[in-house]
C-alpha cells in the first residue's frame, strides 16, 4: 500500500479518515488514545502544508442525525492535543462542509461531523461517497479499527482519489503483519473471552499459524466439556462441542499445542469477594462456576510464552472485570511484558476487552504493540482481508 510518502500534498485538501470513536461521558472524552494514535499523520500533513480534513464516525445513529453522537466536543478535545484550533463542520457533506474547506489555510486541520449521520456511509452509496470526495484531492486512511467496515469514508472514496495509509494504519499493519502473517517462530497466540461462539472463525485460522493456542476465559470451559470433562454451572456453550472438538483436531494435525485449564478458580457465586477455591480441572462440583485459571496453569502458560519469539493476545483468561478474578490475566500479561523488555518478545494483542485486561494490569505500554481495533483485530485474526485495507492497495 501507498503511504504519506507517496502523496503530493502540499497546498492540497487531504481527507483523513480517523476513528474518532473515542470513549465519552458527559460529553467529555474519557479515553483518546485513538485521538493519540492519529496526531502524527495529522501534525505530518499539516507541516507539509495541506489542509488536513478528518472523517470520523461516532456510534451507531443509523444514517439519522443524533446530537448526542456529535464529533464537536472530539473536535474540542483534539485542539488540546493539537495546540492550536481546529476547524468543525457540521456536516461531512454539502454546503457546510465547503464552507470550512473555504476557509482553511494551508496546514489547517478541520473536523467533519460524523459521517454515519447519512445513511449513505453504512451502505457505501457512491454518491454519497463521491460527495464526501469532492472536498478532497487525496484521501488518507489512518483507521485500521475501522477498516473492517466497507463504508463510504473507508472503501468506497479510496477509489475515487488518490490514496495512502496514514502513519498509524502504517504501523498498525507492521506490526500485525510482524505477529501474524510472518512471526519469528515459535509464535503462541492466547485468546480469552466468553465465548467460543464469537470466535470459531478466529481458532480455526490460529491453529493454522501459531505453535502453541493457550486458551482460558468462559470459552475454556466448551473445551473441557468437549473433551468429557464436568464445568459445574460454569459458563458453557455445550452446542459447540462439535466445534471445540474440531479446533483440536486441526490443531492436532497442523502442529499446534493447545493448552487448556489444568487447574481452575471456582466460586459458587460471581461477585466481588465471593468465596473461591482452587481445584483441578477436572475436579469442578456441580455447584460450582469457573470464574479464572489456576496457578498451575499460569505457570504453564508462562512456561510457554518464555518459549515463544511471537505472541499474540486476544480476550481475558478469566472474568477479570471483577477482582480477584482478573488475578491470571494480571499475572500472564506481566509475565509476557517482562519478556518483552528482557528477551525482545514481539507481544501484540487487541480486541475488544484485551486494551482494558492489559491496562488492569498497568502494562498497556509495556507489550510491542497494542491495537486500539476492536472488530478489525479479531477479523484480521480471522485472515480475512480488511475492506478498507484492500482499497488501499488497488
Ligand atoms: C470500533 O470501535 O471498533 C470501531 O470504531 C468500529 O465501530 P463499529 O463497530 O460501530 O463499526
Amino acid at each position: 500500500h501507498r503511504t504519506l510518502d507517496d502523496l503530493d500534498v502540499a497546498g492540497k485538501r487531504v481527507l483523513v479518515r480517523v476513528d474518532f470513536n473515542v470513549p465519552m461521558k458527559d460529553g467529555e472524552v474519557t479515553d483518546a488514545t485513538r485521538i493519540e494514535r492519529a496526531l502524527p499523520t495529522i501534525n505530518e500533513l499539516s507541516k507539509k502544508g495541506a489542509k488536513v480534513i478528518l472523517l470520523s464516525h461516532f456510534g451507531r445513529p443509523k444514517g439519522q442525525v443524533a446530537p448526542e453522537m456529535s464529533l464537536k466536543p472530539v473536535a474540542k478535545a483534539l485542539e488540546k492535543f493539537l495546540g492550536g484550533p481546529v476547524e468543525f463542520a457540521a456536516d461531512c457533506i454539502g454546503e457546510e462542509a465547503k464552507k470550512t474547506v473555504k476557509k482553511m489555510l494551508d496546514g489547517d486541520v478541520a473536523v467533519f461531523e460524523n459521517t454515519r449521520f447519512h445513511a449513505g456511509e453504512e451502505k457505501n452509496d457512491p454518491d454519497f461517497a463521491k460527495a464526501l470526495a469532492e472536498n478532497g484531492d487525496a484521501y488518507v486512511n489512518d483507521a485500521f479499527s475501522a477498516a473492517h467496515r466497507a463504508h463510504a469514508s473507508t472503501e468506497g472514496i479510496a477509489h475515487l482519489l488518490p490514496s495512502a495509509a496514514g502513519r498509524a494504519m502504517e504501523r498498525e499493519l507492521d506490526y500485525l503483519k510482524a505477529a501474524l502473517s510472518e512471526p519469528v517462530r515459535p509464535m503462541m497466540a492466547v485468546v480469552g473471552g466468553a465465548k467460543v461462539s464469537t470466535k470459531i472463525e478466529l481458532l480455526l485460522n490460529l491453529v493454522g499459524r501459531a505453535d502453541i493456542l493457550a486458551v482460558g476465559g468462559g470459552m475454556a470451559n466448551t473445551f473441557l466439556f468437549a473433551k468429557g470433562i464436568s464445568v459445574g454451572k460454569s459458563l458453557c456453550e455445550p452446542d459447540l462441542v462439535s466445534t471445540a472438538r474440531e479446533i483440536m483436531e486441526q490443531a492436532k494435525a497442523k502442529g499446534c499445542e493447545i493448552v487448556l485449564p489444568l487447574d481452575v478458580v471456582v466460586a459458587k457465586e460471581f461477585k466481588e469477594g465471593a468465596d473461591r477455591e482452587v481445584k483441578a480441572a477436572d475436579a469442578v462440583a456441580a455447584d460450582d462456576m469457573i470464574l479464572d485459571l489456576g496457578p498451575d496453569t499460569v505457570d504453564r502458560i508462562a512456561d510457554k510464552i518464555e518459549s515463544a519469539k511471537t505472541l499474540v493476545w486476544n480476550g481475558p483468561l478469566g472474568a477479570f472485570e471483577i477482582k480477584p478474578f482478573d488475578t491470571a490475566t494480571v499475572e500472564a500479561a506481566r509475565f509476557a511484558a517482562k519478556r518483552v523488555k528482557d528477551d525482545g518478545l514481539v507481544a501484540v494483542a487487541g480486541g475488544g476487552d484485551t486494551v482494558a485486561a492489559l491496562a488492569a494490569a498497568g502494562v498497556e505500554d509495556d507489550f510491542t504493540y497494542v491495537s486500539t481495533a476492536g472488530g478489525a483485530f479479531l477479523e484480521w485474526l480471522e485472515g480475512k482481508t480488511l475492506p478498507g485495507v484492500a482499497a488501499l492497495e488497488e
